[in-house]
């Protein structure tokens, strides 16, 4: 407690102290602490430069930066270090990996030279009468146009006419100033040429006023893909005629994964079938779909189904993943064998033999340690025994437990670390 207060103070010396030094050195060069206000969207990433938000570079990787840099945090109490999870401090910024409400409030930022307040506000996701937050990943195909729109923006009562962009950390003027074929029509950026290069994050800055002038800021993380592939899905798992082993009564779950390559109008379709014996087919019930992993607009996807208990006609039939898109369909089959009766005989013999070491094990230790269990039951058991119930019984022994071996030459090492018994007779 009292430490906390003495925490509490010595932030606010240093805050203060650092306050009025900086205010002093302020004063020399005539200007005002001036804070600057971000707004961000919760759930996305974002970044906050030791700069002014209105400089034609977005941000500054160097690595002297980084190390001459300090960034901490005003709770209004005390400066507190910034947190480390989900905030990392690279070149001249802080990164947000995934800024969240209690990011929310004031950060200080010294350099050598100058010495910053920003005011963080995050905005929720939900509950604040925006449905559309807008889109922060786009796919473009090279040698095609592109067209980023800033997300967000109808958020706005008075949404912007002027949007600054940047892509990483250089700005689209000065882009345009050395020849890319751009252009900014409100809020949009138009790429008339994509080229693979364009794998970049873009960031779109626009003034709100209440106040304070926030800069609202967004990020847009651009993939690029050579070009709209008519490929087929591509089934990775099964692979053709695959056989799995299955137990009889057990439950079995079946796996398919499918790779699918970009496509603007993606309507993936992946389902296992199960073909009897007999000739008839059925779908089988699917469990749960799961998108693994995105690169380059490719997707990987997982479908897998559920044989609650596998039977006879199980063994006997085959299952068949079958992927779609809109370029066509591919299948895959699989068949269940049952697991080899060599295998499922041992553990029948084993399993027995090996409970029977265990029990035998077990009576063992008890034998050998019987005094030593019926102490410890003793210790923790949740009712006291008093001493002169313990005296008048006139107990052979009295034991103590003690985190320190107990000095005296009666003592018996025990085989439990820590604990000590004393024999009395
Ligand atoms: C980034 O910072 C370094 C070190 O301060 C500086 O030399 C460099 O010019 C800066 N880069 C830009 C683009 O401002
Ligand atoms: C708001 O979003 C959060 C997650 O971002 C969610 O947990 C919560 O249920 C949402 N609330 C409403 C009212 O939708
Ligand atoms: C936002 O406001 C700042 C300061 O008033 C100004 O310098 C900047 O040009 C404005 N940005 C836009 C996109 O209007
Ligand atoms: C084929 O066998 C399956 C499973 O035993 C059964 O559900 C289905 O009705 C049979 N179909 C025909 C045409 O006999
Ligand atoms: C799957 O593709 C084949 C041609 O490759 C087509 O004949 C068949 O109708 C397709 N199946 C479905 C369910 O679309």
């Amino acid at each position: 407690m009292y430490c906390d207060l003495f925490l509490v103070a010595v932030n606010l010396l240093v805050f203060l102290a650092e306050y009025l030094y900086g205010f002093q050195k302020d004063k020399d060069v005539s200007s005002q602490l001036h804070i600057y206000g971000y707004k961000a969207l919760a759930g996305e990433k974002f970044i906050m430069q030791c700069a002014s938000p209105y400089h034609s570079h977005l941000f500054n990787l160097s690595e002297s930066l980084e190390k001459s840099i300090t960034w901490l945090r005003y709770d209004g109490v005390g400066v507190l270090p910034i947190d480390s999870e989900s905030i990392v401090q690279q070149g001249n910024f802080l990164k947000f990996t995934n800024v969240e409400e209690k990011h929310a409030g004031d950060y200080l930022c010294y350099s050598g030279k100058e010495r910053l307040h920003f005011r963080l506000d995050v905005i929720p996701r939900n509950g604040t009468g925006c449905k559309d937050h807008g889109d922060s990943q786009v796919t473009f195909i090279t040698g095609k146009g592109g067209r980023i729109s800033c997300p967000g923006v109808s958020c706005y009562t008075s949404p912007p006419e002027v949007v600054t962009w940047y892509k990483g950390d250089r700005s689209a003027k000065d882009l345009l100033l050395v020849g890319r074929d751009l252009k900014i029509t409100g809020t949009v950026l138009l790429l008339k040429t994509v080229y693979l290069s364009d794998k970049a994050v873009f960031t779109c800055d626009f003034n709100y006023t209440d106040g304070i002038t926030w800069t609202v800021r967004r990020l847009v993380e651009v993939a690029v893909v050579a070009e709209e592939r008519e490929l087929l899905p591509q089934i990775l798992y099964p692979y053709k005629n695959c056989i799995e082993e299955a137990e009889l009564g057990k439950p079995k779950i079946l796996t398919c994964k499918v790779q699918f390559a970009f496509q603007r109008e993606f309507k993936p379709v992946i389902k296992w079938l199960i073909s009897y014996h007999n000739g008839s087919e059925e779908e089988l019930e699917m469990d749960y779909c799961h998108e693994d992993h995105k690169s380059f607009g490719e997707k990987t996807i997982t479908q897998t189904a559920r044989l609650q208990q596998v039977n006879i006609r199980h063994l006997a039939a085959s299952f068949t993943c079958f992927a779609q898109n809109s370029r066509g369909n591919v299948t895959s089959t699989l068949r269940l064998t049952r697991r080899p009766e060599a295998l499922q005989r041992l553990e029948v013999i084993i399993a027995p033999v090996v409970v029977l070491i265990l029990v035998t094990g077990a009576s063992v230790v008890v034998q050998l340690y019987r005094m030593e269990i019926f102490l410890l039951c003793r210790a923790y058991l949740p009712f006291q025994v008093s001493t002169a119930e313990l005296a008048s019984n006139n107990p052979p022994i009295v034991f103590l437990i003690s985190p320190r071996p107990y000095p005296t030459t009666s003592s018996i090492n025990h085989p439990y670390a820590g604990f000590w018994f004393i024999l009395r007779n």
